[in-house]
């Protein structure tokens, strides 16, 4: 077996699984809020889409897309994103994925230079596991960058010591963030392009999130609008990375894209026809209709921004919990140990949420996960009030343990 493999870490829903497994939970509905699965319904113009181009099951689909798809693609981020006319060149600077998960693995092991001495791929912590599963699997040394709630849960690159920068192959950004839904800013993304200039690295910015916000006039800023506003030219060192899933409802239809440097774009488009992971060609006619409507997408962000306010009403005073920027989750301070307080949740409520060391790694002496969960909202609204509930009464359970007296948190 390549050895490599065994550096993998076990995934957070196999640790969940295993810290849950011994445990009987009341008999109440199971209300799971681990899971980052989109769950309200998929738009009736992607399955009428999908079932009208059943004869795209006859042909392998093109690596690059269509024509039409690479049209739609460089149309939608042109549009969100406000870049000029023509600053993407639908031949040279997209590329569509089967959802952006597989994007992130492609992109990493297409930069990373396995012949350089030690190279180092960069990431938020706590993390979407797979960036530090394609770190390792390119050969790679994943550097951790603690993100806390004093600074915003911001990723201060400034701090990364100079001898990391020098052997940095890519810096991973997610925003809006998961776990911690914070957003980067036009002037975060000036500051790591600069370093990317300097150090030669390639900036990947997962922005699969970046529809789930709440101000519908003020939409996250995204790498490749900050790149031209910062003078970058052809978005160079720079990828931003996409999917259907989150802004659309889909998981299950597998789709994402890419757009950035064409010359990454090329060496990508290479890897990726010897991968054989293009999206299917019902995929891409689906997702050409998708990029093309954005009610759907509207409505979809009100259904979250009805869900936040209601759980946050409901967790009141007992778990204090403020909106995130942007994406589905809540990031919320545990009174004990996170894995404790999420077997406890389980066992006496019959919630699920994940403990947020699950999703970091202990760096500089801390584990910025520690001491937190993650809820997703991804559940109906009822079912997200009713899990609010459960963990109100068993978070003031908690509390009237410690001998009646409101424990600080
Ligand atoms: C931060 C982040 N990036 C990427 C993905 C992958 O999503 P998909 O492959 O469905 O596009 C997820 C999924 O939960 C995620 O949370």
């Amino acid at each position: 077996m390549n050895p490599t493999l065994g550096l993998l870490h076990p995934y957070p829903f196999q640790r969940l699984a295993a810290l849950t497994a011994g445990l009987t939970p009341p008999a109440l509905t199971r209300i799971n809020m681990a899971i980052g699965e989109p769950r309200h319904s998929a738009p009736a113009l992607v399955t009428t889409e999908l079932t009208g181009a059943l004869d795209g099951l006859s042909t392998y689909p093109s690596t690059r897309g269509t024509d039409a798809l690479r049209a739609a693609i460089a149309g939608w981020l042109a549009r969100r994103f406000g870049l000029p006319d023509g600053a993407l060149d639908p031949q040279r600077h997209v590329l569509p994925t089967s959802g952006s998960r597989e994007a992130i693995y492609s992109v990493v092991q297409a930069r990373v230079d396995r012949r350089a001495e030690r190279p180092v791929v960069v990431m938020p912590n706590p993390f979407y596991q797979i960036y530090e599963g394609a770190a390792l699997l390119a050969g790679a040394e994943p550097y951790y960058v603690n993100t806390d709630a004093a600074q915003g849960f911001r990723m201060d690159v400034g701090a990364i010591p100079r001898s990391i920068l020098e052997r940095t192959q890519v810096v991973l950004t997610c925003s809006p963030g998961n776990p911690t839904g914070q957003v980067m800013g036009r002037a975060e993304y000036g500051e790591l392009l600069d370093l990317a200039h300097r150090y030669g690295f390639l900036i990947a910015a997962d922005e699969c999130y970046s529809e789930i916000y709440f101000d519908e006039d003020a939409p996250p800023e995204g790498l490749l609008a900050a790149a031209l506003a910062h003078g970058v030219r052809d978005f160079a060192h720079c990828v931003a990375i996409h999917s259907l899933s989150k802004r659309s409802n889909v998981p299950g239809l597998r789709f994402g894209f890419l757009a950035g440097e064409a010359g990454f774009m090329a060496g990508l488009l290479t890897l990726r026809t010897y991968l054989g992971s293009a999206p299917s060609q019902l995929a891409q006619t689906a997702a050409v209709a998708a990029l093309a409507d954005e009610a759907h997408v509207r409505d979809n962000r009100r259904q979250y921004r009805e869900k936040f306010a209601d759980v946050i009403a409901i967790l009141g005073d007992v778990l204090p919990a403020s909106r995130p920027a942007g994406g589905f989750y809540l990031w919320l301070p545990t009174p004990i140990d996170d894995e404790a307080f999420v077997a406890g949740l389980y066992a006496t409520q019959n919630v699920l949420a994940l403990p947020g060391s699950y999703l970091s790694r202990p760096h500089g002496g801390r584990d910025p996960g520690a001491g937190y969960i993650r809820l997703a909202l991804v559940g109906p609204r009822a079912e997200c009030q009713e899990g609010a509930r459960r963990l109100r009464t068993y978070v003031a359970s908690l509390t009237r343990n410690h001998n009646g007296t409101s424990i600080a948190y």
